[in-house]
């Protein structure tokens, strides 16, 4: 069933990558407090990923915040650690985050 589900995603082509991280990031709950376009609670992934463009060690950083949480950087409301994303995925979905600018 899973690699039924995943050839139809592959098959909608270039945008199958981006598509694959927004419904785990949805999965994860990071929707709720995010959009990639606007502020929600949390701020957009686009400004998130303008604010970080040069910074190479962006993902850990990111990835380890996404994990453990994070507070001071947007505005007063902080992002409560997010137990239920393993390391690997905190990884790609800040890996995608840094790629919706
Ligand atoms: C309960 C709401 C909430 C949830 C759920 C949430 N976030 Fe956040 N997120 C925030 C807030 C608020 C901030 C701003 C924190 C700050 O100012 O440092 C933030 C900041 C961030 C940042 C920027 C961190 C920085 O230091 O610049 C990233 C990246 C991020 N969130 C990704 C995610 C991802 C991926 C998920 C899902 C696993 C997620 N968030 C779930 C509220 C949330």
């Amino acid at each position: 069933m899973k690699r039924v589900l995943l050839s139809v995603v592959l098959g909608l082509g270039v945008a199958a990558p981006a598509f694959a991280d927004l419904a785990l990031a949805t999965s994860k709950n990071c929707m709720s407090c995010h959009a990639v376009e606007r502020k929600v609670l949390g701020p957009s992934f686009k400004d998130v990923a303008a604010k970080y463009k040069d910074d190479k060690g962006a993902v850990d950083t990111l990835a380890s915040k996404i994990m453990k949480g994070g507070s001071g950087v947007w505005g007063p409301v902080p992002m409560p650690a997010n137990n239920q994303v393993s390391e690997a995925d905190a990884k790609k979905l800040a890996a995608w985050v840094l790629s919706t600018k």
